[in-house]
């Protein structure tokens, strides 16, 4: 048993689009205390109880751009065609990412230099988009929509105990976003119509590396 045993299952269970499968592999993945349909036990603190710092906040949202910057450069230089099909999708964070560093910097913070979490996760994904497309597109999918969902609420926590509420750019959108996330999820499953079952198969069995990277990103919040 591991992750390509319950992403074959979870070929077999679904019969809607593709992202529903990626999704459904993401959502296991979770642990209880983060979603209900989080299948794994909780370990250490369960994050609501979790003690932001603004540095550890600062560090977390520094590597957070680092990676959205390195997403957007692969799908720009597109060395795949179907990478240019999720540019421009209104779901890009690294701009916003940069207006918020600007203010914490007007504030009087010092911005860190990115670390490991960061820097690691963006040459992964870098290589491995010059190679495998269907497992680049899995951390494309994951790392953009775990940040409007878990990536959000955890957000609104944070800035309630360390920013008095202020709502920081990384958490808005210009438009509706769930019209530009089903916007995306179409794209998602219309490149996926092209994938064999074994290129579907690696595509989902990436989800637990993009979990674990996405994973120690977060924790910086409380480094
Ligand atoms: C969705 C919480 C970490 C990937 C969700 C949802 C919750 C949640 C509550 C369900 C939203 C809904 O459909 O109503 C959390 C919390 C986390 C966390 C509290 C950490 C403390 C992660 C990580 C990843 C991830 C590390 C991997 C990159 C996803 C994905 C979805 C999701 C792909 C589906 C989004 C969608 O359907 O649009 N998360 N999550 N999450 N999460 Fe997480």
């Amino acid at each position: 048993v591991g992750a390509p045993a319950a992403a074959e299952r979870s070929i077999k269970r679904y019969t809607g689009g593709f992202v529903d499968e990626m999704r459904s592999v993401a959502m296991k993945l979770h642990s209880k205390d983060q979603s209900k349909e989080g299948e794994k036990e909780t370990q250490g603190k369960p994050w609501p109880k979790w003690e932001p710092t603004t540095d550890g906040y600062l560090k977390f949202l520094v590597d957070s751009k680092l990676v959205y910057d390195t997403l957007d450069k692969i799908l720009d230089k597109a060395e795949f065609p179907e990478y240019a099909d999720f540019r421009n999708t209104g779901l890009e964070r690294a701009g916003n990412l940069a207006k918020d560093l600007n203010w914490f910097k007007e504030q009087g913070h010092l911005i860190p230099e990115p670390l490991s979490p960061g820097l690691d996760y963006s040459l992964y994904v870098e290589e491995l988009s010059k190679k495998d497309p269907q497992a680049f597109i899995c951390h494309f999918y994951n790392t953009y929509f775990a940040h409007t969902a878990g990536g959000r609420m955890i957000g609104k926590k944070v800035a309630a105990k360390i920013l008095s509420g202020k709502e920081l750019e990384f958490y808005k959108w210009d438009g509706d976003l769930s019209h530009l996330l089903q916007n995306v999820r179409e794209k998602l499953n219309r490149v996926a119509e092209n994938w064999t079952t074994d290129e579907k198969i690696r595509c989902l069995q990436e989800t637990e590396r993009s979990f674990k990277f996405n994973g120690d990103i977060l924790h910086l919040i409380v480094a």
